[in-house]
C-alpha cells in the first residue's frame, strides 16, 4: 500500500488498568525483534479511559513504539459535564488517536451526525487524530445501499473540514453485521467500500488529501483473514476488536499488516 498500515486494537469495555499494562508488556515483548519495523506498520491500541495513564507510564518508561488513545470524547472542554473526559484531558495523557462514532456509541450513546462532526473537532483542536468509524447495518446491506450509506456517514463530517483538517483523519469502515459476529467482509467488498470512500474524498478534496488519508477495515478481522484484506488496494490497516485482547493474535495480525 502506498500508505503506511495502521493496526488499531479496540479493547471496547474490557481490561482493568493492570490487565492493559500486562498486555502492553506481552506486546511489545512479541514484537520485540528487528523482522517487526514499528516504521513500517503503525501498533495503536485502544484501552478504557481508566488505562489510559498505566499504558502512559508503560509506554513512556520503556520507549515503546506503541501508540494509544481512547474509545470517545467529550465535545466540551471543560465544565459542568459530569462523567465526560475532554479531548485535552486525553491529549495531555500522550494519546494520539481517539476512535469516534464507532456503531456501539452510535447505538448505545446519543451520538448522532452533529455529536460525532463535533468530536471530530474536539480531537482536532487538541492535536490529536480522529478515527471516523462508519459502515451499514444487515438492512442496508440487504437493500443494496451500503456503499451510500458508509460514503454518507464519512461526508456528514467531512462536509465540515477543510483540506488540513481532512488530511488528518482516519477512516475505520466497519459493517454492523461483522462486528463480533465473526462474519468477516469479503476482502472485495472491503475494498469496494474503501474505494468509494476515498473516491467521495476526491470529490471534495484535492487528490493528495484523498490518497494520504488512511481507511482501515473492521468487523471480525482475524489473523487468518487479515492477509487477503490488507492486500486490497485501498484497504491501510484494521480496527481490530476481539482479536485484540489476545496478545499473541493481535502481534500476528501487526506482522500480517
Ligand atoms: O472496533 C472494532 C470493531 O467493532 C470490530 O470488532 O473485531 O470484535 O468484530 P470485532
Amino acid at each position: 500500500a502506498k500508505r503506511k498500515p495502521l493496526v488499531a486494537g479496540n479493547w471496547k469495555m474490557n481490561f482493568d488498568h493492570l490487565e492493559a499494562t500486562y498486555f502492553v508488556q506481552k506486546l511489545a515483548w512479541l514484537l520485540r525483534d528487528a523482522r517487526f519495523n514499528y516504521r513500517r506498520c503503525e501498533v495503536a491500541l485502544f484501552p478504557s479511559f481508566t488505562s489510559l495513564r498505566s499504558v502512559q507510564v508503560l509506554v513512556e518508561a520503556d520507549k515503546l513504539h506503541i501508540k494509544y488513545g481512547a474509545q470517545a470524547v467529550s465535545v466540551t472542554n471543560q465544565g459542568a459535564f459530569t462523567g465526560d473526559i475532554s479531548a485535552d484531558m486525553l491529549a495531555h495523557l500522550g494519546c494520539t488517536y481517539v476512535i469516534i462514532g464507532h456503531s456501539e456509541r452510535r447505538k448505545y450513546h446519543p451520538e448522532d451526525d452533529a455529536n460525532i462532526v463535533d468530536q471530530v473537532r474536539a480531537v482536532l483542536a487538541a492535536g490529536m487524530r480522529p478515527i471516523l468509524c462508519v459502515g451499514e447495518s444487515f438492512e442496508e446491506r440487504r437493500q443494496g445501499i451500503e456503499l451510500d450509506f458508509a460514503v454518507g456517514q464519512v461526508r456528514d463530517v467531512t462536509r465540515d473540514l477543510n483540506e488540513d483538517e481532512a488530511a488528518k483523519l482516519i477512516v475505520a469502515y466497519e459493517p454492523v453485521w461483522a462486528i463480533g459476529t465473526g462474519m468477516v467482509a469479503t476482502p472485495d467488498s472491503a475494498q469496494d467500500a474503501a474505494q468509494a470512500i476515498r473516491a467521495d474524498l476526491k470529490e471534495t478534496f484535492q487528490s493528495k488529501v484523498a490518497d494520504s488519508v488512511r481507511i482501515l477495515y473492521g468487523g471480525s478481522v482475524t489473523s487468518k483473514n487479515a492477509a487477503e484484506l490488507i492486500a486490497e488496494p485501498d484497504v491501510d490497516g484494521f480496527l481490530v476488536g476481539g482479536a485484540s485482547l489476545d496478545a499473541n493474535e493481535f502481534a500476528k495480525i501487526c506482522r500480517i499488516a
